[in-house]
């Protein structure tokens, strides 16, 4: 059984970095094959987990629109696209990434779109959690692109704003009709415990600051180059164990 998980808050709160640090903790508990999905524009992804995409699903998209030969008309380029996914799927240890890349431009992409859909949805099914990394605010959110997940994990600050922020999130996924099994949030940066009321969503609780994460971005590195013994990646690890309360999808 696949279970789905969607990160989601303000830009800059951490989002990538609890992503990676989630991939890593469900590889160590041997959770099953995980697929990494990168739905940032700004797709960073890769680089926390130590992996280089080898490409975009929005190149490999214009790409095959913008062919002109016959046999790349109509389904066949449909056709073409759905191999091209296949390709895009970039294969690490345990897990394998995916990178959705930038956002639509004026054209028609609806018949893609349907061919992306039925891509992933098939996709999901071989791996044990699929992970997604969004892009910052609440646009993937209202432009549904996230959609009927078990989880969805909106990463916050410990501040008025950061609250605030995230109770809007909150609020607009109840005024939309998908289907998420609980809605969390994770303060991130902050050894507190926050304690606020949040409407339909739990709770998750906090992951500290820690220099260590913050120098492996500095640098460049991937969180499997973090010590075993890392507070945030402990933090993290204990949410998962925890606090995790997905809904069982069939
Ligand atoms: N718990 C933490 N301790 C130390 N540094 C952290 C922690 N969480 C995130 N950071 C740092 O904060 C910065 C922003 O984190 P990250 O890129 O994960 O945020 P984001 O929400 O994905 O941002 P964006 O909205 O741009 O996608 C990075 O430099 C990251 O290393
Ligand atoms: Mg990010």
């Amino acid at each position: 059984m696949t279970r789905s998980i969607a990160i989601s808050g303000k830009g800059g709160t951490g989002k990538t970095t609890l992503t990676a640090l989630m991939i890593r903790c469900l590889l160590e508990r041997s959770a099953g094959p995980v697929l990494a999905v990168d739905a940032d524009a700004n797709a960073c992804l890769g680089i926390t987990l130590g992996v280089e995409p080898e490409g975009t699903i929005a190149d490999l998209r214009d790409d095959v629109l913008n062919q002109k030969t016959p046999l790349s008309q109509g389904a066949g380029k449909l056709k073409l696209f759905e191999m091209g996914c296949e390709q895009l799927l970039t294969e690490s240890k345990g897990f394998d990434l995916l990178t959705m890349g930038r956002p639509e431009g004026p054209k028609c992409y609806c018949a893609v779109n349907n061919v992306l859909r039925s891509f992933l949805d098939r996709l999901s099914g071989s791996y044990g959690w699929v992970i997604t990394d969004n892009e910052a605010g609440m646009e993937h959110i209202s432009r549904r692109t996230t959609n009927n997940v078990d989880g969805l994990f909106i990463v916050g600050e410990p501040t008025r704003v950061g609250i605030v922020t995230a109770k809007r999130i909150i609020e607009l996924i109840a005024t939309l009709p998908i289907s998420i099994g609980q809605i969390g949030v994770i303060w991130n940066r902050t050894g507190k415990e926050v304690d606020v009321e949040l409407g339909g969503a739990v709770n998750l609780g906090s992951v500290p600051h820690d220099e260590e994460v913050f120098n492996l971005a500095m640098e460049g590195r991937s969180v499997f180059e973090l010590d075993a013994e890392n507070p945030a990646l402990k933090a993290v690890a204990t949410i998962l164990n925890e606090k995790l309360n997905l809904a069982q999808r069939t």
